[in-house]
């Protein structure tokens, strides 16, 4: 298998409506097909899985996983996005607003986080521990191993700091975890991938007006979070959030935007990774088009 590589996909943002969302979830499960056809061996999707925020509905991808054969920690990352964790409608409710109460909307979003890592636990830990972030995948293929570095970028609503709730930072702590000695020498023989919602890099349009909005969508403390990756070796970083396919640079570090599936759901990004650390990244269209 490992000469020709281990084939990753990854795709991002679904925005689905909710558990009912039949066209969604018959699109999600058309490209899940095509990915396991294609001999894919692992998928990475990097959140906003459903507009709606509601809880009640992540069971409907997991049962999609699970009906595909590919709900198991060696299979499936998922992470969760600013949609997933934060419910924009109850944030900005006037009262919420005016509250100072900023632990309140902490607790809140710790809470949902907490009930997705919950949910979706034998992806995450792949055995009955608790779930959290940060945490690391370390994947054997053989004379290949892939380790992916989760980190959740989703931080609170706020109407000054974080007014559209689509501001990302990666919490000190989990980046303090990162930096912890046994990481680095876990992950020191892997490909090391981080894996994260909030885009490194957005608009740069040259567009004023999408300029004046930029900072809404940021992630804060992306120099943080890029040294982070850096002290680990990361070669490759994925993110969605930014609803465009791209591939860029940071840091030394090639950085993939998975796109939206909701913009587009039969495209989405491939990578083989080789024995010999080699990486090719490219955007598939399933019925053709590659770019
Ligand atoms: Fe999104
Ligand atoms: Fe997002």
């Amino acid at each position: 298998m490992t000469d020709k590589g281990i084939k990753l996909a990854h795709f991002s943002d679904l925005h689905l409506s909710g558990r009912k969302d039949r066209k969604g979830l018959a699109r999600l499960d058309a490209l899940l097909s095509a990915l396991s056809d294609s001999g894919c061996s692992h998928i990475i999707i990097t959140g906003d899985l459903y507009n709606s925020s509601n809880p009640e509905d992540w069971a409907s991808i997991r049962e999609l996983l699970q009906h595909k054969g590919l709900y198991s920690w060696e299979k499936v990352t998922i992470l969760p996005g600013n949609h997933d964790l934060i419910d924009l409608e109850e944030e900005m409710r006037f009262y919420n607003a005016l509250n100072p109460d900023n632990g309140s909307r902490a607790r809140r979003l710790r809470r949902k986080l907490n009930r997705f890592c919950t949910d979706f636990r034998e992806i995450i830990t792949g055995d009955e521990s608790v779930a959290g972030f940060p945490y690391v995948k370390t994947l054997d293929y053989g004379d290949i191993s892939l380790a992916l570095v989760m980190v959740n970028t989703v931080f609170p609503w706020h109407n000054i700091d974080n007014p559209l709730g689509a501001r990302g930072q990666a919490g000190k702590a989990q980046l303090e975890a990162l930096y912890d000695p046994s990481v680095k020498k876990a992950l020191q023989n892997s490909f090391v991938i981080g894996v994260m919602h909030h885009a490194y890099r957005i608009y740069e349009t040259g567009v004023f007006l999408d300029q004046a909005f930029d900072w809404t969508m940021e992630l804060k403390n992306r120099k943080d979070h890029l040294a982070a990756m850096q002290q680990l070796g990361a070669r490759l970083l994925l993110h969605g959030h930014f609803h465009r396919f791209q591939a860029y640079s940071a840091g030394g570090i090639k950085v993939i935007n998975g796109g939206s599936f909701s913009l587009n759901h039969r495209r989405y990004s491939e990578m083989i990774i080789k024995a010999d650390g080699t990486c090719e990244q490219r955007f598939v269209n399933v019925g053709g088009g590659d770019s």
